[in-house]
């Protein structure tokens, strides 16, 4: 049991100690660190790790390795991954077959297996270290401390990397002083709104004593979007610790996680490390020999992506219907049971240990003038270097893009980044250079939101990108509304009509009034925020929608019924792999009959074409385009 602040300082020296040791090899072992998140999970980490385990113990060399699993390494696109210390070599994209040679080459024998180290996609040079990879080197990381580097289910790894030392500094201050910490530190709510963490719990604060709540938003619904559940998996005490801090502050002594139920990893993980603080007295009464007392729930979310709105998420935990209800009242004044309730989101409170344990200075030292700190980006789409990134705030979208991100693949051009999933708009070429922050890009038609990142290259169509998330809000609307309900399945009729070449330019204009209307008059930030993804395609790429409208043609031929696959006959050899590819017989067949003579070029048959695209991922002589 830690039972006083001069417990918790003898332990996790101790256990800081132990850990520094193993990272050094200064216990004359080697340190292996497998990926357990979710990325590399999926992607048989597992089964690595078992191998692992079967060949240590079979090779003897139990007592030459040490072998932890650990969160997300971010690079999900390349796991999973294996990293050696001492040395800090990384190995990417693993198999089963491969952990013999590791053991074998590096363990043992001391030499890198060199095809297994990353590859830079620019130079193709091969890197050994992680931090020698250029996604690596801009990041600083403040949410996704110690994420990919503790066991997340270890309780002293945490302890040695720091868990719990920003609460005994809170507890040994006054709670305003606490609350004037967050607020000197410029945090702004990482959930979307970005609204000042430390304004909304001086809200919380300054109503009567009595039961108060902290909830945290582990919602998570943004497509692509996983920096919240990488951070549960991989540190799931510094979220517990940041809810507790403002617990303390705000005079709370309930916290609810709300986490969708789709994150078993993370949820697992989660109750693991709630168990470990409590048997280590670091959850309930007289906390550090304290008046601060806390206890932690969780509960489980379906799934529903409305059910992250804080109204919609309170009514969800008090089990009744995920539905949002009009603000004010604002949760600070009445929230869960009617009890004045904090709502954080997840990486929000990942930062506040952070900012009590160092000091508000050193949070606040990163960033720009009104987006202080670091935010983390899922990037995703049409860029090199797939994963999850945490940055200061005021990196350019070219850094993130083409630095970190490892730029566009396969020679092709940039086109658009769409940030704030959902909810926000898409950035162009011209806003490259601008810093991120949460202002400059409401600046530029969009919104930081969660930190969902998609990049779009020259085959994206702009239209079909704004339908796609239309349909995903038409899905997710609640229904509670009208302008929603209905106006977000209006609009999604209106861009199939777009897509599908039958609209004209009135029905243009009546997409832009409804769009206006749904902004408007919607109830809560899901249908308010319905519309952004088309007015800022419609701002940016204007000819696009104009192109599919009166010449019936999609520029980036993506839309089905506005485009073809054709066959150059020059180009074509006749080989017949795409005609056996397809689905519906709609390519020309050849009478193999003749030996000797060349075989004539074949030919799509427009009218039976489903438009699948097999034949020409098959085709081995580019012989196949769309047109
Ligand atoms: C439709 C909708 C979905 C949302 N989903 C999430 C979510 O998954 N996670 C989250 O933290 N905030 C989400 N929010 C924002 C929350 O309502 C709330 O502002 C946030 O949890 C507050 O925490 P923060 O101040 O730390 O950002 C969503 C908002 C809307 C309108
Ligand atoms: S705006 Fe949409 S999601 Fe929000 S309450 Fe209305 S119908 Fe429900
Ligand atoms: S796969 Fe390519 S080369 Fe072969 S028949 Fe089809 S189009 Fe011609
Ligand atoms: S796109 Fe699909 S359906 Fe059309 S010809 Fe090629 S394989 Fe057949
Ligand atoms: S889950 Fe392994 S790198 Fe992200």
């Amino acid at each position: 049991m830690i039972k006083t602040f001069a417990d918790l300082e003898q332990k996790a020296t101790q256990c800081s100690a132990c850990l520094d040791q193993k990272f050094k090899g200064a216990d004359g072992k080697r340190h292996i660190l497998i990926c357990g998140g979710t990325g590399c999970l999926s992607s048989n980490a597992n089964e690595i790790k078992a191998e692992f385990e079967r060949l240590i113990a079979e090779m003897g060399l139990g007592d030459k390795v040490d072998f932890n699993q650990v969160g997300c390494f971010g690079m999900c696109s390349q796991g999973p991954f294996v990293k050696i210390y001492p040395e800090e070599t990384l190995y990417r994209m693993l198999k089963v077959e491969d952990v013999k040679e590791i053991l074998e080459s590096d363990i043992k024998g001391g030499k890198i297996v060199e095809r297994l180290l990353y590859v830079d996609p620019v130079t193709q040079e091969k890197i050994a270290k992680q931090d020698d990879i250029p996604f690596y080197k801009k990041q600083v990381h403040i949410a996704l401390h110690a994420v990919g580097s503790i066991d997340p289910e270890n309780f002293d790894e945490a302890l040695a990397a720091g868990a719990f030392k920003g609460l005994a500094r809170a507890l040994k201050m006054d709670r305003k002083e606490v609350i004037d910490e967050i607020l000197n530190s410029g945090l702004r709510g990482r959930g979307g709104g970005g609204f000042p963490t430390g304004r909304k719990w001086l809200f919380a604060y300054q109503q009567p004593d009595g039961e108060k709540y902290v909830v945290c938003n582990g919602d998570e619904g943004d497509p692509g979007a996983f920096m919240d559940e990488a951070i549960l998996e991989g540190n799931p005490l510094a979220v517990i610790e940041g809810m507790m801090i403002a617990g303390y502050a705000i005079g709370a002594q309930n916290g609810y996680f709300y986490v969708r139920a789709e994150y078993p990893v993370a949820v697992a993980r989660l109750q693991n490390a709630i168990k470990q603080a409590e048997k280590a007295g670091l959850i309930g009464d007289n906390i550090l020999g304290s008046n601060f007392s806390f206890r932690v729930n969780l509960r489980l979310g379906a799934g529903a992506f409305v059910c992250g709105e804080e109204t919609a998420l309170l009514n969800s935990i008090q089990g009744q219907r995920g539905m949002p209800r009009p603000r004010p009242p604002f949760p600070a004044v009445k929230g869960l049971w009617d009890s004045p309730s904090i709502v954080n989101n997840v990486e929000t409170l990942a930062c506040v240990p952070y900012i009590l344990r160092e000091g508000w200075q050193e949070f606040a030292k990163y960033g720009t003038e009104k987006s202080k700190g670091t935010k983390v980006f899922a990037l995703a789409g049409k860029v090199n270097n797939v994963g999850l990134v945490e940055v200061p705030m005021g990196t350019t979208l070219r850094e993130l893009i083409y630095e970190i991100g490892g730029g566009i693949p396969n020679g092709k051009e940039f086109k658009a980044i769409q940030t704030g999933g959902p909810s926000g708009g898409c950035l162009t070429q011209k806003d490259l250079d601008t810093p991120i922050d949460y202002d400059n890009l409401i600046a530029k038609g969009s919104m930081m939101g969660s930190g969902g990142a998609i990049v779009m290259d020259e085959d994206n169509c702009m239209v079909d990108v704004a339908k796609f998330y239309m349909d995903f809000i038409c899905d997710e609307s609640c229904g509670k509304c009208s302008p929603c309900r209905i106006g977000t399945k209006r609009m999604l009729e209106m861009l199939t009509k777009i897509t599908d070449g039958k609209a004209t330019m009135e029905d243009l204009d009546a997409l832009q009034e409804l769009a206006a209307t749904v902004k408007s008059n919607s109830l809560c930030g899901l249908g308010q925020t319905a519309p952004n993804p088309i007015l800022s395609t419609l701002k940016a790429f204007r000819e696009e929608y104009d192109a599919h409208i009166l010449e019936k043609r999609c520029p980036a031929h993506v839309c089905k019924n506005l485009m073809k696959y054709e066959i150059d006959k020059e180009k074509c050899i006749g080989c017949g792999l795409c005609e056996r590819q397809c689905p519906v017989s709609a390519i020309s067949k050849t009478d193999y009959t003749a030996p000797g003579k060349k075989l004539p070029a074949r030919a799509i048959d427009s009218e039976k074409c489903i438009k699948c695209g097999l034949c020409m991922a098959s085709c081995k002589f580019g012989a196949i385009s769309k047109k």
